[in-house]
């Protein structure tokens, strides 16, 4: 059903879900706050996560600072490249996002470049949304957030516009605590910042944002996978760059060069498992693949899981190829050693570039320093100093910069026990907001104005709804008895003592409690109690002492029949 996301927004609004943020000083478009089921929800999805990237797949977390000084994303490239194109009315003063009001003119307006976007505008005669007013030419606008470090001038620094820059800057640290070994992952759940244009829709376009990525290091040349075997016969939807959309098998897609690897292929299909497991409908989930144009400045392969939404298709996660661009890019500029190792089975007597400092030339530049650096330019990878007019190395912690003059790359014979090598990085990318609206549009269900959030029980912010039929006669404190033990046995519930009991009903229905408990006249007498089902509204009694056990029978997947045995 495609619904209505302003009818979404007010319920989540109204129950507890999340809401504007600032909203009492007139709010401030791109930011929410998340209110009890709100933050409830997320932390189940971001558990859940960890569940199958940290303890499945073994991937090591780690949480760096959401600050980071400027050389992090020079070197990353955001600071040149991390820009959308928008266009500002001459009248009114509001901005837009070009690509955007260019939907519709071209098959894929987010692939253009400022200048096509203008000539397309113009063509189209677009005009201010708002007042009809003149627009600007388009200009680019770097997305980051810009701070200072420290007092006065301080240093140039920006909030990071995702958490994986952390990942790579600490390879050489996360690559020594996993015994230095390739392939190895390392995973991040936090906040990132982006200065979005214009955010108009919800939960889709933030300008703060939680993100769960992964970083996959893996050998240059090595892309097979052994998980890939175990899920090689199953099939996703996937509508690539080049040829028809279709639901194709991952050894096919991977033998007919469609997903250009093993590894990322089994990346993108537990990403796919991962959004059915915490109930996406299949229906209205896709995966993208990027055309060349409309890809990161960092990405070398890209496709993006997108589900169907009252938005449209909307991308929930970016599964990435992103070669050695990061890496290498943070050794080019910092200096620092992030190589891996790779230890050959018995030593070899190989050619190889080397990098070879010149005494005659560091001893002058750098005097007493000169042995330092002649050894950290000798720890560089080749690949690193080939054709530079000038390298960064580390000496006693500080960055030295060390011109072309004062090394030369040359080939050598040498026998040696191993080589230097850069990794490359597959990227599962995830935006734990927008997959948070995917889930309550894919669960949203009305009927006659009855509304039900069918979340499944392992995301749903409160699993039992626990109602005394009446406040009184010892009911109430049987009902405290029972919430204690199911909070007790690590169930979230809800205790509910006002309204008639369809009232109770409905209100759990709405923010998607799978079973409700209700204790009755009954329940003094033999001891039972009512365990209603959300999606059935079927309905059995059991002990009361066995409703925890019970739930967690359901939290399983049993269904409310298997229960007799608890009566
Ligand atoms: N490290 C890769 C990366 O950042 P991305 O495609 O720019 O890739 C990853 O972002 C995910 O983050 C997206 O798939 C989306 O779910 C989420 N995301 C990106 N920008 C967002 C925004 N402004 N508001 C909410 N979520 C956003």
């Amino acid at each position: 059903m495609q619904m209505d996301p302003q009818e979404l927004l007010s319920l989540c609004k109204r129950r507890g879900f999340l809401w504007p943020a600032y909203d009492i000083y007139g709010a401030v478009s791109g930011l929410y706050d998340y209110g009890p089921l709100g933050a409830a929800l997320k932390n189940n999805i971001e558990n859940q996560w960890r569940r199958l990237y940290v303890l499945q797949e073994g991937f090591y977390e780690i949480s760096c600072p959401v600050v980071a000084p400027e050389p992090v994303f020079k070197a990353s490239g955001h600071v040149d490249a991390f820009c959308d194109v928008y266009v500002e009315c001459t009248s009114c003063g509001e901005t837009y996002r070009a690509d955007h009001l260019a939907a519709g003119m071209h098959p894929n307006p987010a692939s253009l470049g400022e200048h096509e976007l203008g000539k397309l505008l113009k063509a189209n005669g677009v005009k201010c949304v708002e007042c009809k007013g003149e627009l600007t030419e388009p200009k680019r606008f770097n997305l980051m957030f810009k701070t200072s470090i420290g007092a006065g001038k301080g240093k140039t620094a920006y909030l990071r516009p995702e958490t994986a820059q952390g990942m790579f800057v600490n390879f050489a640290q996360v690559y020594r605590y996993g015994r230095e070994r390739l392939p190895f992952g390392a995973v991040q759940v936090g906040r990132a910042f982006r200065n979005e244009i214009s955010p108009r829709q919800g939960l889709i376009r933030l300008r703060e944002f939680s993100m769960m990525e992964a970083e996959l290091f893996v050998h240059p040349e090595d892309k097979t996978w052994p998980g890939f075997r175990k899920v090689k016969d199953r099939a996703m939807p996937l509508v690539p760059s080049k040829g028809d959309p279709r639901t194709i098998r991952l050894d096919e897609a991977v033998k007919a060069k469609v997903i250009g690897n093993e590894v990322l292929a089994y990346y993108m299909w537990l990403t796919y498992k991962f959004a059915l497991d915490i109930g996406l409908d299949p229906a209205r989930l896709r995966f993208r693949q990027h055309e060349k144009t409309e890809m990161a400045h960092y990405a070398s392969d890209c496709w993006d899981l997108e589900a169907e939404t009252g938005y449209g298709w909307i991308e929930l996660v970016g599964v990435a190829d992103r070669g050695c661009y990061d890496v290498q890019a943070h050794i080019d500029h910092s200096g620092a050693d992030l190589t891996a190792f790779e230890r050959f089975d018995e030593p070899k007597e190989v050619e190889q570039d080397v990098v070879k400092p010149d005494f005659g030339e560091l001893g002058p530049l750098f005097k007493g320093k000169a042995k330092k650096v002649a050894e950290a330019l000798s720890r560089l990878s080749p690949e690193s100093a080939k054709g530079k007019d000038k390298v960064m190395v580390e000496v006693d912690g500080e960055k030295v910069s060390v011109p072309a003059k004062c090394f030369e790359v040359s080939r050598r014979k040498e026998k040696v026990s191993g080589r230097k090598i850069v990794p490359h990085v597959i990227e599962p990318s995830y935006g734990v907001d927008r997959m948070m609206f995917a889930l309550l549009d894919h669960a949203y269900s009305k009927k006659d104005d009855y509304v039900t959030l069918r979340l499944k029980p392992l995301v749903a912010p409160i699993k039992v709804g626990v109602f005394p039929l009446m406040p009184k006669d010892g009911l109430d404190e049987i009902a405290q008895g029972i919430y204690n033990d199911l909070t007790g046995a690590g169930f979230d519930s809800y205790l509910d003592d006002s309204g008639s009991i369809g009232r109770r009903y409905a209100r759990m229905d709405e923010v998607g409690t799978p079973w409700c408990v209700t204790v009755d006249y009954d329940t003094k007498n033999d001891g039972t109690v009512t365990v209603r089902d959300r999606d059935t509204a079927e309905q059995t009694r059991i002990k009361k002492e066995k409703v925890p056990k019970a739930i967690e029978a359901l939290v399983k997947g049993a269904g409310l029949s298997s229960l007799n045995t608890l009566r």
